[in-house]
């Protein structure tokens, strides 16, 4: 879709997942390593770009629409979301991805 509308940006309003254990995974899996991300601790790469307000970002990795969904299938296997960009496959089981997601959506 063509277009820099609002009302079809990221807004997880019924998405299923837990932020709190999100952020504790973060920590855990060290995305803090490559990426800046407010709230936590520790977390100031700059490998890859930022993590502020990506929540209400309308791209991820500036080609997939940011939807819940598409956030938690890159978070679990980037290189199947979007094969030779340079974020690794980490091996995150669905479940982590979907609660790592829930978390970075609540970055505005
Ligand atoms: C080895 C470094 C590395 C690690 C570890 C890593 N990432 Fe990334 N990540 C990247 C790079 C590089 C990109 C940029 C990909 C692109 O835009 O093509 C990226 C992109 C992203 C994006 C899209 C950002 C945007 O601006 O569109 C998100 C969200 C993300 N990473 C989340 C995570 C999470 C959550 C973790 C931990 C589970 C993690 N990353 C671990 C390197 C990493």
């Amino acid at each position: 879709m063509i277009g820099c509308g609002k009302a079809d940006a990221a807004g997880p309003d019924n998405f299923v997942g837990d932020a709190k254990r999100g952020a504790d995974l973060i920590k855990n899996y060290h995305c803090g390593g490559c990426h800046d991300i407010p709230g936590i601790a520790g977390a100031d790469g700059n490998v890859g770009p930022p993590l502020h307000r990506v929540g209400t970002r309308t791209y991820i990795a500036g080609y997939i629409r940011n939807s819940p969904d598409n956030m938690a299938a890159w978070i679990e296997d980037p290189q199947k979301a979007l094969p030779g960009n340079a974020m690794p496959r980490m091996g995150i089981p669905q479940k982590d991805a979907r609660d790592i997601a829930a978390f970075l959506y609540t970055l505005k």
